[in-house]
C-alpha cells in the first residue's frame, strides 16, 4: 500500500543541535544493526521504519556491515527508501559508516583511504543513494596514520558523497586530535558516536562530552538500552526471539545476579516515575543536552513507540539521579 506519512510528524518530535553545526537530529534516532538483515521480514521493517518516520524520527543510522549478512540492512533500507521514503529524502538524515571488517584482503577493513572511499560506494550502491548525509569511521585504526583518514572523510564529503562526517568508537584524546585535523583540512568533525547507557560510563571517565563541545561536535550515544538489559525484556526471564536468543553479540552471561538486582532496583525507580525502564534509561541518557540524540535499536513497533514516548516523560530529579548511581555503583 502507498505510504502516506503523518502530517503531524514534526509536532512532538524534539530536535537537538548536533554540536556547532548547522544539522539537528532527533533526540531518538533509529538505528539498524539488528532487526533490518535478512533474517528478519522485510514487512515488519517497513513498519517499524514507517512508524519511526511518522513520530518525527528523521535520522537512520547504518553501517556498511550491519545485517545479517553485511551489507543487508543497507539494502533493505534501500529497498524501504524505493518504496516508501524516496519522495521524502530531503527530509531524512541517514548515516553509513566504515571501519570494521566487511570484505577478504587488506582493504576491507580499518581506516584507509582505500578502504574507506571504496566502501562508501558500496555502501551508496546498496542504499540506492546518491550521498549519505553522514559518513562515519567507525573505529579508530591503530595503524592507518589519522592525517589519512581525516582526509579520506574530507575528499568525500569534498565528493559529495556525504554531507558531513563523524567518527565512532574514538577515546577523548584520538577524538580530539583528528577533530583538529578535519577542522585545519575545512571539513568540521560533525558528531561522535559512542556507547553510553547507564551501565556504560566510559564516556564519562573520558570527559568525552567536555573534548566534543570544545571540538564543535555533537555526541549521539548507541546502546542507551545496553542492547536490551536496560528494558523489561529481560526481568522475568529470556523470551524466544529476543536479541539474547538469536545474536552473537549479547548471551546469557550478561545477566548475572549482580546484574540482575540492578535492573529490578532501576526498575522501581521507572515505576516510581510513571516510566517503563526502557524510557528510564533515555531519559536518563539525555539528561545532558550536549548529547545530540541517541541511537536505538527496536524489534518492533511497540518498542519503538514505547521508546519515544521517553522524551515526555518528567524531568529526572536530583535524588534520582543519585538514586540511579546508588543502584549501579552501590549494589
Ligand atoms: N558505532 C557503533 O560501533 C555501534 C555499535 C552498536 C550499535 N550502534 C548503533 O546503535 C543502534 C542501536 O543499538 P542497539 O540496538 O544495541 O540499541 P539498544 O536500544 O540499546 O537495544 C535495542 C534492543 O533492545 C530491545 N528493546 C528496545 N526497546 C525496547 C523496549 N521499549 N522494550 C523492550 N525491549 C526493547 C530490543 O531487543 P530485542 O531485539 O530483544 O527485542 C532491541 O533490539 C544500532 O542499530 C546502530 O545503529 C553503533
Amino acid at each position: 500500500m502507498t505510504y502516506t506519512p503523518d502530517s503531524a510528524r514534526y509536532d512532538s518530535m524534539t530536535y537537538r543541535r548536533a554540536g556547532r553545526s548547522g544539522l539537528k537530529l532527533p533526540a531518538i534516532s533509529l538505528g539498524l544493526w539488528h532487526n533490518f538483515g535478512d533474517t528478519r521480514g522485510l514487512s515488519t521493517q517497513r513498519e517499524i521504519v514507517r512508524r519511526a518516520f511518522d513520530l518525527g524520527v528523521t535520522h537512520f543510522d547504518l553501517a556498511n556491515n550491519y545485517g545479517p549478512p553485511p551489507g543487508s540492512a543497507e539494502s533493505n533500507f534501500g529497498r524501504l527508501l524505493s518504496s516508501d521514503l524516496a519522495p521524502y529524502r530531503d527530509e531524512l538524515v541517514i548515516s553509513t559508516k566504515a571501519g570494521y571488517t566487511m570484505w577478504d584482503g587488506p582493504y576491507g577493513d580499518w581506516g584507509s583511504r582505500k578502504y574507506l572511499v571504496s566502501s562508501l560506494d558500496q555502501s551508496l550502491t546498496r542504499l540506492g543513494l546518491d550521498y549519505v548525509d553522514i559518513f562515519y569511521h567507525h573505529r579508530p585504526d591503530p595503524e592507518t596514520p589519522l592525517f589519512e583518514t581525516a582526509s579520506a572523510l574530507d575528499a568525500i564529503v569534498r565528493s559529495g558523497k556525504a554531507l558531513y562526517v563523524g567518527i565512532s568508537n574514538y577515546k577523548s584524546e584520538q577524538a580530539a586530535e583528528i577533530a583538529r585535523i578535519l577542522r585545519e583540512l575545512g571539513t568540521p568533525l560533525l558528531i561522535h558516536q559512542p556507547s553510553y547507557s547507564i551501565l556504560n560510563r566510559w564516556i564519562e571517565h573520558d570527559h568525552l562530552l567536555d573534548t566534543l563541545e570544545e571540538a564543535g561536535a555533537g555526541c549521539i550515544a548507541f546502546s542507551p538500552l545496553q542492547q536490551g538489559l536496560l528494558t523489561d525484556r529481560y526481568l522475568t526471564g529470556i523470551p524466544d526471539g529476543s536479541r539474547i536468543r538469536t545474536s552473537v553479540f549479547l548471551n546469557e552471561s550478561a545477566l548475572d545476579n549482580k546484574t540482575m538486582e540492578r535492573l529490578h532496583a532501576l526498575n522501581d525507580i521507572a515505576k516510581r516515575r510513571g516510566q517503563s525502564l526502557a524510557q528510564l534509561a533515555l531519559s536518563w541518557a539525555l539528561r545532558d543536552p550536549r548529547m545530540t540524540s541517541l541511537i536505538i535499536g527496536a524489534s518492533s513497533v511497540g518498542q519503538l513507540e514505547n521508546n519515544i514516548a521517553a522524551l515526555n516523560g518528567p524531568e529526572l530529579t536530583a535524588e534520582e539521579l543519585d538514586d540511579i548511581d546508588g543502584t549501579v555503583i552501590e549494589l
